[in-house]
């Protein structure tokens, strides 16, 4: 396998403060807390662009769905379609910030199902391997600090013959400039192969995954990039290994506790939350004109 630069753990942490901001705010006002359950799907049936999700589902009897880096968005819904009509999905939520989320869906009093704790690169850790029936990462993969790690850990919770959903915006680390978590590039290149990249480091999914699964990937009409990966074999031990995946999150665990009795850490990571707490609250704040006029102007649009 070609190695993949990862952005390390601690550089990921320095993420956390700005992706809470955001949420804290979102769900702070009605206005834009009703825009994302107005767009999100839940209680309809699950829907994924480019893929007759449906029908896959239909050929297993109890499907076990992942919503990998899920946000508070609920975004794909959570029913399947039988004979009989709409029936309710075991639909799984998972995140990394977690328990920040599961309090900011407290403190906002909004009644939503709890987001359970998941770290794609490990999500042995969180998930029985060869498990899942389906697992979708919208939005996420490119946030996390070992995107192919996060795939590779995806299939190997699948079970064969199971599915690994991926839909991204094209390149947003380059339009986000490398803020926050925004640290990896997906793209296809001519061959339509799913491609991850940033200023280090270059990774063609296709070739590394070929032994144990196919990829069919596609570019959306709106521009996002979707990849359809399906297990067809045990992902290799030296590529996933749910004894590395606990012993690497009990390291991570022993550093943050460790980072956690740092003053000058704890308070810059306190001291970024509130600067973007303060930020969100007025933007997300505004009406929604103004905040489209503030971006043309920012953005120069
Ligand atoms: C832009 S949000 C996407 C939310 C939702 N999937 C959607 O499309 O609406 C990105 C999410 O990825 C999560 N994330 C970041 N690193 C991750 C990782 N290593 N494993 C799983 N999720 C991660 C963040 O906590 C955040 O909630």
């Amino acid at each position: 396998m070609k190695n993949m630069q990862t952005t390390s753990f601690q550089e990921w942490v320095k993420g956390i403060p700005y992706e809470l901001a955001f949420w804290n705010n979102l769900y702070r006002w009605d206005k834009t807390f009703e825009g994302v359950i107005n767009w999100s799907r839940r209680g309809q049936a699950l829907l994924l662009e480019g893929m007759n999700v449906q029908e896959f589902l239909s050929n297993f009897e109890h499907p076990i769905v992942l919503d990998v880096g899920c946000g508070i968005t609920y975004a794909k819904g959570d029913q399947r379609v039988t004979p009989n009509g709409l029936e309710p999905l075991d639909v799984r939520y998972l995140d990394p910030l977690a328990p920040f989320y599961n309090e900011i869906i407290r403190r906002h009093h909004r009644s939503m199902p709890a987001i359970q704790f998941g770290m794609m690169e490990h999500l042995s850790a969180s998930i029985e391997p060869g498990t899942a029936t389906l697992v979708i990462i919208q939005n996420a993969l490119d946030h996390s600090s070992d995107p192919l790690r996060g795939i590779l850990s995806a299939l190997q919770v699948l079970r064969i013959g199971g599915c690994l959903y991926l839909q991204h915006h094209p390149n947003e680390a380059e339009a986000e400039n490398y803020k926050g978590f925004h640290q990896f590039n997906i793209c296809t290149d001519e061959q339509q192969h799913c491609c991850i990249w940033n200023k280090e480091t270059n990774v063609i999914v296709d070739n590394v995954i070929a032994p144990f699964a196919t990829i069919r990937t596609l570019t959306l009409d709106n521009g996002f990039v979707v990849s359809i990966i399906t297990k067809t074999g045990e992902v290799p031990l030296r590529l996933a290994s749910s004894a590395k995946d606990n012993i690497e999150l009990g390291q991570m665990v022993e550093s943050q506790l460790y980072s956690s009795m740092d003053l000058q850490f704890a308070l810059a990571q306190k001291l970024r939350y509130w600067w973007y707490n303060t930020i969100h609250f007025f933007v997300q704040g505004m009406p929604s004109e103004w905040r489209q006029q503030l971006r043309r102007v920012i953005y120069k649009e």
